[in-house]
């Protein structure tokens, strides 16, 4: 079986998620770059050993990541899982996880990279919002996408609203890349594409505001 480890930084509830999941892995640790980061609590309480890497502690990415990297080869990492984990990661710590390093991210990107992904979706009136599970490539926030689940922006949503209806489908979506990940049926080709040995089909189309 695959070893995952995931990053967080925060919250954890897309930790907590794949933690529930059941997934054909074993989920072989958790590492915050943060001290004080709530999920560290939920993984122990799932029996996960957790570890703390602060980037406080580093002078510089360089050697903050190194020392990530050193932890993730005690944990023989297969796969490594961003789960709302906040820092960016240089380039050589991207390469030499190449086609084994996923994120998830709130928007449907290219669209919305970087942070506060949902005011900007509100403030530019787009009708439809959504999340990206994809690899991660030296340039932040573009890497090959794997899958996408979009939601309806409604009329009364705020930032909070439209996030939380979000994290939902966030949720959903990690799991099943993470699931594909781990039992070979993806993989990230020589051109950055996603190949998936079962082609899969989309599933419903959504239109934003309804049709009558
Ligand atoms: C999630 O919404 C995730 O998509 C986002 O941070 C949140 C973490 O929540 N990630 C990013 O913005 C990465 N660019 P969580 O800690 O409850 O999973």
């Amino acid at each position: 079986m695959k070893k995952i480890v995931i990053l967080i930084s925060g919250r954890g509830s897309n930790m907590e998620a794949l933690l529930a999941a059941n997934l054909p892995c074993t989920i072989a640790a958790v590492i915050s770059n943060r001290a004080d980061a709530e999920g560290l609590g939920i993984a122990r309480n799932h029996g996960i050993p957790t570890a703390v890497v602060a980037h406080k502690d580093f002078a510089d990415r360089e050697t903050f990541d190194a020392a990530l990297a050193k932890t993730l080869d005690v944990y023989q990492a297969d796969i490594v899982v961003l789960a709302g984990f906040m820092r960016i990661l240089t380039a050589r710590f991207v390469n030499r996880y190449r086609g084994k390093l996923i994120n998830i991210h709130p928007s449907l990107l290219p669209a919305y990279p970087g942070t506060h992904t949902h005011a900007r979706a509100l403030q530019d009136g787009v009708k439809i919002h959504g999340c990206t599970v994809h690899f991660v490539t030296p340039d932040l926030d573009h890497g090959p996408i794997i899958i996408q689940a979009a939601i309806p922006v409604l009329q009364d949503d705020t930032e909070q609203i439209l996030a939380e209806r979000l994290l939902y489908q966030e949720h959903r979506i990690y799991q099943q890349a993470v699931r594909w990940l781990c039992q070979g049926q993806i993989e990230l080709d020589h051109n950055n594409y996603v190949r998936f040995r079962f082609p899969k089909q989309a599933g419903y189309s959504l239109i934003s505001p309804g049709l009558e």
